[in-house]
């Protein structure tokens, strides 16, 4: 069900797996999907333009400059699809889109594609073992896209070993897995925070922390692929499809997520706010003096989270005053550097937050700056989730999952 009427974009690269390719072309057909296929030239080889056409019962799309109308092929592919598959993919192909290299109307479409890709690599095993290709699905694994292991089996160059296209069943599958994963958070509305904040002491200096706002930039890329209507509210530059907002200090970063709040469905406090600001921000250089000490005076910063927590409290009591009527789910982060699960339920005790994502930051391999973490999920009945290290992408899925019940 969730593949009929769906827009199903699949390249084809120059393997002899190509052929198998048709019969998957009409299955998703079949099931009521709309399915349109770019060829790479090289894949015309081992199969024609003729039986993908028929087949997709659309134009097949293989030249990147055959331009039929003033829209770029490559812009208006990638935005008319749902997903996009790239089954056989090459050596070739996996290293270039792995290096954002787009040299032909399929890599293009890819580099212009920023929904979900699915990629079913097919080649001879000694290629497939290859450190380069390895590292490069690595990369592309990092980012979100999603490989399906070739099989072990005879290979038509005469080998037998890995990398035999995987089946069209698991690849039938994992289409259907992802267009069902993005709609889950259709129509709700998800406000993350994420990144350092920034507090001037004068206009050189200024405190901050190590926070490389990984963590919640993986939560708003996961948010949008299911669907969700994503605000990030942030201290770092990312280019990213979903609005952001960028802030500096906490004050700001707590005015955008009050103006955020009240449609919102999900409020997921990631960044690592500053407990404290210099009390006098100094609008000129401070200059050096003769004395050995200096002393800057500090004032409390406003405990966004808490706040936020309050304020959905007071909307339990009175919520015709919300837009919508709506008590966003609120979940907070703590970086702990000891006890972490003692601590971790004393902090969400005290916040009234419904989820704390807790992490370890006294690791160097996890957490603060690194792409990988390992959390746990403590939510206000008691209960802990435990998520084992994970790149942060992998981690964010799990933690949207996890409180996306309703
Ligand atoms: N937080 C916040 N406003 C602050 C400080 C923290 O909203 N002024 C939020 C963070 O975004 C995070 C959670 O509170 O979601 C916990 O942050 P953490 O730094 O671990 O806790 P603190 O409350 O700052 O306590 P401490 O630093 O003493 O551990």
């Amino acid at each position: 069900m969730t593949i009929q009427n769906k827009h199903i974009l699949i390249g084809i690269t120059g393997g002899i797996a190509a052929y198998k390719i048709c019969t998957l072309i009409r299955d998703f057909k079949k099931a009521g999907a709309d399915v349109r296929v770019i060829a790479t030239p090289n894949s015309l080889n081992f199969i024609t333009k003729l039986t993908l056409q028929n087949l997709s019962q659309n134009e097949v799309f293989v030249e990147e400059f055959d331009i039929k109308n003033w829209k770029p092929e490559h812009i208006s592919l990638a935005d008319w699809a749902d997903i996009m598959l790239i089954a056989p993919a090459t050596a070739n192909t996996i290293s270039k889109i792995a290096y954002g290299i787009a040299d032909n109307l399929l890599t293009s479409v890819a580099c212009a594609f920023s929904k979900k890709i699915i990629i079913a690599p097919a080649m001879n095993c000694n290629m497939w073992n290859n450190e380069a290709v390895q590292s490069n699905l690595k990369i592309l694994q990092k980012r979100g896209i999603e490989y399906l292991s070739p099989e072990i089996g005879f290979l038509a160059c005469g080998y037998t070993g890995k990398g035999r296209l995987c089946s069209l069943k698991k690849i039938y599958q994992a289409v259907d897995e992802a267009l069902n994963y993005c709609s889950k958070m259709k129509g709700k509305k998800v406000v993350i925070t994420s990144g350092g904040t920034i507090e001037e002491i004068d206009p050189v200096r200024y405190i901050s922390n190590y926070s490389s706002g990984k963590m919640g930039l993986a939560l708003a890329k996961s948010a949008y692929d299911m669907g969700a209507e994503v605000v990030l509210i942030t201290t770092k530059d990312f280019c990213v499809p979903f609005k952001t907002i960028k802030v500096k200090s906490a004050i700001e970063m707590q005015e955008s997520v009050n103006d955020e709040f009240d449609n919102a469905d999900y409020v997921i406090m990631a960044a690592a706010v500053a407990d404290y600001r210099v009390k006098e921000h100094s609008e000129q250089k401070i200059k050096k003096t003769d004395n050995d000490t200096i002393t800057l005076e500090l004032v409390k910063n406003p405990d966004i989270l808490a706040e936020l927590c309050e304020r959905k409290s007071s909307l339990q009591i009175k919520s015709c005053c919300c837009e919508r009527g709506k008590k966003p789910i609120i979940v907070g982060f703590c970086a702990e550097s000891e006890n972490l699960l003692e601590n971790a339920k004393a902090k969400i005790a005290k916040k009234g937050c419904d989820y704390l994502v807790a992490n370890d930051i006294s690791r160097k391999d996890i957490g603060f700056n690194s792409e990988e973490n390992e959390v746990a999920i403590l939510s206000q009945n008691g209960e802990i989730i435990k998520l084992e290290k994970a790149p942060k992408n992998i981690i964010a899925r799990k933690i949207l999952e996890c409180i996306n019940t309703k």
